[in-house]
Formats: C-alpha cells, sequence, structure tokens
C-alpha cells in the first residue's frame, strides 16, 4: 500500500472494536439491528482490504459476554447475522484463503451454530492469506481467567515448572495468533471493554468518532497510514536519543 507515492508500514494484526452500530440505526430512525446489519457489510469490507494490502491477522470484536444482557431481539439478530456471513461468505472466504478462528465461550449458543461455527472453521483451515479472528460471547477478563483455571489443574497434575509469559499463552483461546500490532476502535469512545486484556500489552490504539457502518476502506486506509507513522519501543529508549 503507499500514501503519497510513499510505501508504507503494514501492520500484521489488526483488532477491531466495531462500535455504534446501534447510534447509525438511531440516526436514521431505523431498529438496532439495521445498523448490525450494514456492519456487516463493514466487516466485509475489513475482511477484503486485510488480504489485499498483507495485512495476516484480523480480529473483530462482534458480541461481548456482557452484549448478553441486551434485549433478547437484538442478541437473536446478532447471532444470525454471525450465521449469514458465515453460511453466504464461505465460498468467497475459501477462494481468497482466508482461515477462521471463533473466540470466546461458545457454550451459551445453541448447538446448532455451535456446530455451523465449527464447520467453517474446519472448511477454512487451509486458508494461509489471511486469518480472520471473530471474537464472539468474547471477554478479555474471562479469557484470563479462564487459563489461570486450566494452568491451576495442570499444577495438580504436579508437571508445571515455571509460570512464564510465553507458558501462560498457550492457555488463551488462540495461542498461536501474534498479540495485535493495531487495535482500532470506531464509534467515539475511548476505552478497551474488556478485549483482548493480555494480547494488548503493546498494541498502538486508534479511535474514530466514525461509526462502525461508515467505517469504509478509505477510513481502514487512514488508520494504517497513521499506525505507519508511529514509532514503537515496546518499552525501550528510542531511536535518536
Ligand atoms: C457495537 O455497536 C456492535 C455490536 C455489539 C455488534 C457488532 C456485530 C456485527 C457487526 C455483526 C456480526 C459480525 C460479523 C463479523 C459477521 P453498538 O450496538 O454498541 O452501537 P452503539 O454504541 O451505537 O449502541
Amino acid at each position: 500500500m503507499e500514501s503519497g507515492g510513499k510505501k508504507i508500514k503494514i501492520p500484521d494484526h489488526v483488532a477491531i472494536i466495531m462500535d455504534g452500530n446501534g447510534r447509525w440505526a438511531q440516526l436514521r430512525g431505523l431498529p438496532r439491528l439495521a445498523g448490525h446489519r450494514e456492519g456487516v457489510k463493514r466487516a466485509r469490507e475489513a475482511v477484503e482490504f486485510s488480504y489485499r494490502n498483507g495485512i495476516k491477522y484480523l480480529t473483530l470484536f462482534a458480541f461481548s459476554t456482557e452484549n448478553w444482557q441486551r434485549p433478547r431481539e437484538e442478541v437473536e439478530g446478532i447471532i444470525q447475522l454471525l450465521r449469514e456471513y458465515l453460511r453466504k461468505e464461505l465460498p468467497d472466504l475459501k477462494e481468497n484463503r482466508v482461515k477462521l478462528k471463533v473466540i470466546g465461550d461458545l457454550t451459551p449458543l445453541p448447538e446448532e451454530v455451535r456446530r455451523e461455527i465449527e464447520t467453517a472453521e474446519e472448511e477454512l483451515k487451509e486458508g494461509d492469506r489471511l486469518t480472520l479472528i471473530v471474537a464472539f460471547s468474547y471477554g478479555g477478563r474471562q479469557e484470563i481467567i479462564r487459563a489461570v483455571k486450566k494452568i491451576v489443574s495442570e499444577c495438580k497434575n504436579g508437571t508445571v515448572q515455571n509460570i512464564s509469559e510465553e507458558y501462560f499463552r498457550k492457555f488463551l483461546f488462540a495461542p498461536e495468533i501474534p498479540d495485535p500490532d493495531l487495535l482500532i476502535r470506531t464509534g467515539g469512545e475511548q476505552r478497551i471493554s474488556n478485549f483482548l486484556l493480555f494480547q494488548i500489552a503493546y498494541t498502538e490504539l486508534y479511535f474514530t468518532k466514525t461509526l462502525w457502518p461508515d467505517f469504509t476502506s478509505e477510513e481502514f486506509k487512514r488508520a494504517i497510514e497513521d499506525y505507519s507513522r508511529r514509532e514503537r519501543r515496546f518499552g525501550r529508549v528510542g531511536k535518536g536519543k
């Protein structure tokens, strides 16, 4: 990707908090679900933008553990949208060598939906161009607690020697995925909302007021350009100091 004739630095892993669907719909006098529906179109656009521009991992926050408390109609609507997305996009994702990984606590989902997710993951397992990670019924604290519980049960077996950062990672939902380089949040709020708490220790943050249904490829490109200008130090002394 180029910007003003200059090559720009592409992050390997981009994570997105897709906020603002409800407000987008409200502004148009539409039900909230219409905003989510438009949001799916932008999710599709973000996936295509990612594999076309050499992003290797894209994580989308589709539904948080807290979102279960929304009205039943909205919850069911979002689950339905995810199912439709998986069903309709599967051939296209496969053709473009996209791998799928869904992270989160899927136990509250109907058996049928869980099976559909598994089938889609299986169907796309050979993808080597982009890995799409969909966070669904996901919470960062819950992920950490789940890891701790697993480690405790390993300890009971007496095999654990040293709980290092590397060892801890093995118990996250997707241990093989590197940490995000860039986290984008649309919709104007400047917070993390329990997303990838362990993984974003050194991630660059980008906040925009743009509501998710308006976050086109143009806007995505702007976020990448902004990232490209940043100097990442990972706690070390910067260049030229
Ligand atoms: C936040 O907007 C958005 C959500 C809680 C749901 C996002 C879900 C999708 C786009 C559909 C499923 C995803 C995929 C990958 C197929 P909000 O409702 O909190 O907006 P508001 O802050 O304006 O109320």
